[in-house]
């Protein structure tokens, strides 16, 4: 078949290494077809689906079931990502055998109630975790902080959106991020810092970077492009954690992503009902909102006014998600292949994000009457368009492959034993007294 691209650059697809697609569990939400139909909209040809599902992906029967769910709906290739925490420490290999993208550790509370592991199981886990090369994705917020932050606004009656932003202040995550690249440098674990949302966290982030800790980090457009002034527009639909924080944040997390420290841009794309994301309490709103579809026009309207290459967005999108998790350069690389993975996008089509046009089920997110510059117009996964012309491509549901398949993973870093340990109590004068 051949076809005319003129006018349009090809991209390789982006890798949205993070999205809650909610199948099984919370489908009037999401579910692995639309989720999926809403990537191919976006110019997203792979995505790694978090485990806050129902059941939570906590062991190998549940994940082989979630494989079969996503084998038989997607549009778009994907990973799966399962938890790890106290319980699932004991069950790494049996969840590594069934198929796995990477690790999801949930320092601090989330959608679906999934328990926090204490800093010693996380020791223990990442010890675990370490010797088979697998990276650990971190939701680094720690709940205690921000619990007692919560409690004190909610006696002192404040429950408008605004509390929120003060109920999880920087140092909830910088904390986080700070014991994280702690416990992977001492067991040799690598990890990945999820939704980097404050300047503050890039300081223990570029320490370990420096200190030679297998450690990366990504962050959303919303971080990077909403504030506190829209927290008055959106109410509830701005809510997400970690939250969207002050727009003196903005400026440092471009500069991060430019200059290496933040990785890559992945979107959190956390679909609500409409009902879920508008009620009059506050704190009873459920957290998050749709990206998988919006993120790459964001972006692109950011290259149009001149912030950065089209290059550079590449760099963030697909090249370095792809090298992170061992799957480049069957992923992320424009190579003329049978198994390509393109987005050809028209980089001067000026629009306008419309929730109603969203394909995500949730229809409900703070971008709605946001003008953008640059349009996904087609998404080929593995060469087979699934998006074409701003439609879905029939019979694409069910082309998407879990690429875990295809993952190389560099050699293992060696792991810190009880010897070496000991060896590094005993150099200490201190610990000879
Ligand atoms: O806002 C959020 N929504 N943060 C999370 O950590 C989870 C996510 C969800 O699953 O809804
Ligand atoms: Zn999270
Ligand atoms: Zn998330």
């Amino acid at each position: 078949e051949t076809f005319d691209a003129s006018g349009l650059h090809i991209l390789p697809g982006a890798i949205d290494v993070h999205v809650h697609f909610r199948d099984p569990g919370y489908t009037h939400k999401e579910d692995f077809e639309s989720g999926t139909a809403a990537a191919a909209f976006g110019g997203v040809t792979t995505v790694f689906d978090m485990p806050n599902t129902i059941p939570t992906v906590a062991d190998g029967e549940t994940l082989r079931a979630k494989h079969a769910i996503a084998a038989s709906k997607a549009h778009v290739d994907y990973g799966l990502y399962a938890v790890l925490g106290e319980d699932t420490i004991g069950k790494v290999s049996e969840l590594i055998e069934a198929g796995i993208i990477g690790f999801k550790c949930y320092m601090g509370n989330t959608f679906g109630r999934i328990p926090s592991p204490s800093t010693g199981a996380m020791l223990e886990a990442f010890e675990v975790v370490a010797p088979t090369g697998k990276r650990i994705s971190l939701h680094a917020e720690t709940n205690s902080v921000m619990e007692r932050r919560q409690q004190r606004l909610t006696d002192s009656g404040r429950a408008d959106p605004l509390a929120h932003l003060a109920s999880r202040p920087a140092v909830v995550a910088v904390e986080a991020v700070a014991r994280a690249a702690i416990l992977a440098e001492w067991t040799g674990a690598r990890i990945h810092i999820l939704h980097i949302s404050s300047a503050a966290e890039l300081r223990p982030l570029r320490d370990a970077k420096a200190r030679g800790v297998d450690i990366t980090g990504e962050t959303c457009p919303h971080y990077m492009m909403l504030g506190e002034a829209d927290y008055a527009r959106c109410r509830g639909v701005i809510r997400v954690n970690p939250p969207v924080r002050e727009s003196a944040n903005d400026a440092p997390l471009w500069a991060a992503l430019i200059d290496g420290t933040i990785d890559m841009i992945a979107t959190d794309h956390a679909p609500h009902t409409p009902e879920e994301k508008t009620r009059a309490d506050i704190w009873a709103v459920d957290c998050g909102f749709p990206g998988v579809e919006t993120q790459m026009p964001l972006m692109l309207t950011e290259v149009a006014a001149g912030r950065y290459s089209i290059c550079d967005y590449v760099r963030w999108s697909a090249v370095n998600p792809a090298k992170v998790w061992g799957l480049y350069p069957r992923k992320g690389v424009i190579q003329p292949r049978a198994d390509a993975d393109f987005a050809f996008v028209d980089l001067d089509h000026a629009w306008t994000l419309r929730d109603a046009d969203l394909q995500s089920r949730s229809k409900i997110s703070p971008w709605d009457g946001r003008p953008v510059v640059g349009l996904p117009r087609h998404t080929m996964v593995r060469g087979r368009f699934v998006m074409k012309n701003r439609a879905l491509v029939a019979d694409t549901k069910g082309h998407g492959r879990s690429v875990h398949v295809i993952q190389q993973m560099p050699e293992p870093r060696p792991l810190h034993t009880d010897e070496t340990l000991a060896a590094v109590i005993a150099a200490r004068p201190e610990a000879a007294a």
